[in-house]
């Protein structure tokens, strides 16, 4: 989503270069660097991407977690096959009531990572786009807290406006660390962000998240 009018290049350097290296989406570049960075993929991981399509972020954390792992990815969207026998895909809306049971049909979990590059349809209106997006960060958080092994590690993009700063206490709240980045491939006129949460804390059993 883009919410500044400034026009920008659809077809920029990270666009070309996933064009030239066979990746479906640019956006593959910011997972990339982010679990680089916060070393969140081993080999055996296994790893929930929410908002998958049409794949960028599955192929990149396919080819991190290898066959040990397994990388699930869900969107609103059909996502055509990776070719790769540990990554399953299906169509899933977060905002469904059955979600989480759908969920567990595809693969009982526990993960050790929760990815969200999810976003709305934009309606061109900045606070209602801005409510929509953070409502799918919210239940991202909310999935990922109830399915993540405790150690377990969430990353999620979510736009800069009013909610936020609520949004980050949550995160706060349920990990020990959490830290808000701007990968390199972001473009240069989006209000997007990446929050990385490090390490869901341990939670007292049947309680639920409090405050
Ligand atoms: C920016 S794209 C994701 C690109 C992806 N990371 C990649 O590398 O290919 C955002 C996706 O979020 C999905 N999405 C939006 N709302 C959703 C919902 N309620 N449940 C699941 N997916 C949703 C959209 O269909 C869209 O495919």
């Amino acid at each position: 989503m883009h919410l500044s009018s400034k026009p920008y290049d659809p077809k920029d350097f990270y666009y070309r270069k996933a064009k030239k290296e066979g990746l479906r989406a640019r956006s593959a570049y910011k997972i990339e660097e982010i679990a680089e960075r916060f070393r969140l993929l081993e080999p055996g991981s296994v790893v929930l991407d929410l908002g998958a399509a049409p794949g960028g972020w599955l192929q990149v954390m396919a080819d991190k977690v290898g066959p040990r792992g397994a990388v699930i990815g869900v969107d609103l969207v059909p996502i055509a096959a990776i070719g790769k026998p540990w990554v399953k895909t299906a169509v899933l809306d977060i905002r469904a009531p059955d979600f989480e049971q759908r969920l567990a049909e595809l693969h009982p979990g526990p993960y050790r990572l929760v990815t969200s590059d999810m976003a709305p349809k934009t309606s061109g209106i900045k606070d209602v786009d801005e409510a929509r997006s953070l409502e799918l960060s919210n239940l991202a958080l909310d999935t990922a807290a109830r399915i993540l092994t405790p150690g377990g590690n969430f990353v999620c993009k979510v736009f800069m406006g009013s909610g936020f700063d609520a949004f980050i206490a949550r995160c706060k709240k349920l990990f020990e660390r959490t830290k808000v980045v701007r990968p390199e491939a972001t473009r240069e006129r989006s209000y997007e962000h990446y929050v990385v949460a490090l390490s869901l804390r341990q939670k007292p059993l049947g309680k639920p998240e409090e405050g």
